[in-house]
């Protein structure tokens, strides 16, 4: 059987899961919540999103602490700017001696749009082209077809990625809540580290953000607000169902 491993905060990568569990059969397991054993599976398949030139750090350590010899198939999705992150991704696998075969990327709607607006009609056309991006990478899969990741002739974006997870945990100062906050807890919920508490009837965040945007996005109110910046579009992957993004589906 095929385990579907995704990390996700609007759903892309979520979509991508349920795809490829559409067409190859299996369970789509979320990794921040995973306890059990990789090895269980005939197939390893991981979705994530591209954060920053690389890896985000959930899916970064569950590569990292992963031990197994079983196929490893890895589908990232970016906003368009995948950079080096599959080059890095690709580089990991082997250096932890992981039997990877591909490394694919498909491109999804851009969310890390705290200081610029994604127009809907683009957000549109990628969700329209997604469909058809995303058949040959599953097809590379079922065909179980061996993609090697070339070193790039120059690579200046992984030490910018290197350089930016060292302050991803700093994002969360820069939000506060806003007055339509209607304490709901959604955001507590949600975030995949518990770095959102509530503390004598408020909302604060604390210093362990992986800067996934979830609480930003999801806010049922838009009460999470970037440099007090208030910018109102948010934007939840329409062709998932909300609830299902950071659940298995076994
Ligand atoms: C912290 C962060 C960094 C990101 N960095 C990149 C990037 O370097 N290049 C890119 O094209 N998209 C980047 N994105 C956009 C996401 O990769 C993209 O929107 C993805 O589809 C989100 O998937 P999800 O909803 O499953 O989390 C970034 C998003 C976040 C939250
Ligand atoms: S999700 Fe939004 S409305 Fe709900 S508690 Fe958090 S900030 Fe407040
Ligand atoms: S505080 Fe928000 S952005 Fe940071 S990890 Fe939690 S959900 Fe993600």
């Amino acid at each position: 059987m095929n385990g579907i491993f995704y990390f996700s905060s609007t759903g892309n990568s979520l979509y991508i899961a349920e795809q490829i569990k559409a067409e190859l059969g299996g369970e789509i397991r979320y990794i921040p919540k995973f306890a059990g054993e990789v090895n269980a599976y005939d197939k390893i398949i991981i979705v994530s999103p591209i954060h920053s030139f690389g890896l985000p750090t959930l899916v970064y350590d569950f590569l990292s602490n992963m031990n197994s010899t079983k196929p490893l198939y890895i589908v990232l999705n970016c906003g368009g700017m995948q950079a080096n992150a599959p080059y890095y991704t690709y580089q990991l696998c082997k250096e932890k001696g992981l039997n990877i075969r591909s490394v694919q990327v498909v491109m999804m709607p851009e969310i890390y749009t705290l200081s610029f607006s994604q127009p809907k009609f683009v957000i549109n056309m990628v969700l329209r082209k997604a469909p058809k991006r995303i058949k040959p990478v599953i097809a590379a899969i079922r065909d179980d077809k061996e993609i090697v990741v070339p070193k790039p002739k120059k690579d200046k974006w992984t030490p910018k990625h290197l350089e930016n997870r060292k302050i991803w945990h700093m994002l969360a100062k820069d939000f506060s809540i806003t007055e339509n906050c209607t304490d709901c807890l959604k955001c507590v919920r949600i975030c995949p580290v518990g770095n959102i508490k509530r503390k004598n009837g408020q909302i604060i965040f604390g210093d362990k953000c992986v800067a996934c945007l979830s609480c930003y996005h999801r806010c049922p109110e838009r009460a999470i607000v970037y440099q007090d910046k208030r910018k109102k579009d948010r934007y939840i992957n329409p062709l998932v169902e909300e609830d299902n993004i950071g659940a298995d589906q076994l």
